[in-house]
């Protein structure tokens, strides 16, 4: 794996981190924000705007179309378009990037967001295709010493017999596929279907004839399939412009599978991905599903990648982008235009503005028992009195980050509880932003009095 592709995940994942408590907007079924819901606190209007724009989202109205989320640091921003992502479903893709991520030294800025762009675009697929199915009630495993290690084992072959309620078939099966069935852990129960053209394999669950032998939670029974072993099956499945883009960029170079994921693709490959998908389309076979990208800090972005946005969201094939700002008047990056939120007019034209607003001790004070119970931090009543009372001087962000150090001493007390003196402690070593500005500033005002 390539060292930049495991940089990025590790970003992501902070990222997400902050906002592990969030599963939805919280909203009733007249979508109402309730006062506590999915993790979310207050900030009611942002919320109910966030329902409406999910239903247009899911009802296709909003493809093209831009969002808005502007406020003060730390009102939750972020933490709403993670929610909206959370109530989309896994059908509709999101992509949730800093526009800092943009620059980076392995591609120009502009292709950057053009791939970006294409990883919220998703295609479902219609496809037949010839499966074997059933419930497996027959595995034996062929195995061998596998020949650069002899003191391990692999197989060389597998015997599998597959049954459904009206037929049973056995099949020989290669060491490749049989090795797939380990890696899984396929076993006798389990029903599965084996794509018999690529040899990949899906687990629908155990059988639940055999229901009774496993009653460890978490298991998917179902039912074991009637008619023949062997048949066509229709799937659905969604796919990104951009996967099929890195698909074909790949074919065709024998080298190119070694290549790392993230470099430039050329805009013939795109273009024939684009030609092919509207082709399926016309066909009836596939379908097209705007998804979201929504970009964080979009300060960030310069005049040119707003530019290219602009004209990204004018095409047929456009995501939904949400963006997100928590500057007032500021420079457009790369010239020295001040625009609402550093953002160009023509493009604050076609956006849709939800604000969010500062919290309310109370909402603070919610907030962070809730992200300490995520985390699995206890709070003395007095500590989290201190961390709401840094909440609402410094700001949310601050307490919440506070957290994670103030356990860290409650634990090298001996304690499995965070009292005031831990928070104060943290308090002292981490300061916010507009502290350590302040204490730079004082630092360069020193140095040109010298
Ligand atoms: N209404 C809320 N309910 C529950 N948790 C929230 C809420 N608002 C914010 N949070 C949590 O508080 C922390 C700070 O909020 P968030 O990062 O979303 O703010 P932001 O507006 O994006 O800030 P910034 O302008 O600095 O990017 C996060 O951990 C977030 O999940
Ligand atoms: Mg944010």
């Amino acid at each position: 794996m390539a060292i930049s592709e495991i940089r990025e995940v590790a970003a992501r994942f902070e990222r997400i981190g902050a906002h592990s408590h969030i599963r939805g907007l919280g909203l009733d079924e007249n979508l109402k924000a309730r006062d506590v819901a999915d993790g979310l606190v207050g900030q009611k209007k942002a919320r109910e705007a966030a329902g409406v724009i999910v239903r247009l989202i899911k009802s296709g109205k909003m493809a093209g179309r831009g969002i808005l989320i502007a406020g003060p640091p730390g009102t939750g921003k972020t933490a709403i378009a993670v929610a909206i992502s959370k109530e989309l479903g896994k059908d509709i893709p999101f992509v949730h990037v800093s526009a800092s991520e943009f620059y980076s030294s392995e591609m120009k800025k502009t292709e950057a967001l053009i791939q970006t762009v294409r990883k919220a675009i998703g295609v479902r697929i219609r496809e037949t295709r010839v499966v074997l199915e059933g419930e497996v009630v027959g595995l034996d495993y062929n195995m061998v010493p596998n020949p650069y290690n002899p003191t391990q084992k692999i197989p060389e072959s597998a015997t599998l017999t597959l049954s459904t309620t009206d037929e049973k078939k056995t099949f020989s099966v290669s060491g490749r596929l049989a090795l797939q069935f380990l890696y899984q852990g396929i076993e006798v129960g389990d029903v599965i279907v084996i794509d018999k053209e690529t040899g990949r394999i899906a687990k629908l669950g155990k059988s639940r004839k055999a229901e009774k032998k496993y009653d460890i939670g978490e298991v998917d029974y179902v039912d074991v399939p009637s008619g023949r072993v062997e048949k066509e099956k229709e799937f659905t499945y969604v796919v990104t412009l951009h996967d099929l883009d890195e698909a074909n960029a790949r074919r065709g170079s024998i080298f190119s599978i070694f290549s790392p994921p993230s470099r430039e693709i050329d805009n013939e490959v795109r273009d024939a991905v684009d030609e092919q998908v509207k082709r399926w389309v016309e066909e009836g076979r596939a379908e097209l599903v705007p998804g979201v990208l929504f970009i964080d800090e979009t300060h960030l972005m310069d005049i040119e990648l707003f530019t290219f946005m602009n004209r990204a969201m004018e095409s047929e094939m456009a995501p939904i982008i949400i963006l997100a700002s928590n500057r007032g008047f500021a420079k457009i990056r790369g010239t020295d235009i001040v625009a609402p939120h550093g953002i160009p007019l023509d493009l604050l034209d076609r956006l849709l503005i939800i604000t969010t607003e500062p919290y309310s001790k109370d909402e603070i004070r919610k907030i962070l028992e809730i992200r300490a119970a995520e985390s699995g931090i206890m709070l003395s009543s007095d500590a989290l009195e201190k961390l709401t009372q840094l909440g609402v001087e410094n700001s949310l962000r601050y307490a919440v980050q506070l957290l994670a150090p103030a356990y860290e001493y409650a634990k090298l007390r001996n304690a499995g509880k965070v009292e005031v003196e831990d928070v104060e402690r943290a308090a002292q070593l981490f300061v916010d932003v507009s502290q350590s500005s302040a204490y730079l500033k004082k630092w360069e005002e020193k140095m040109l009095a010298m």
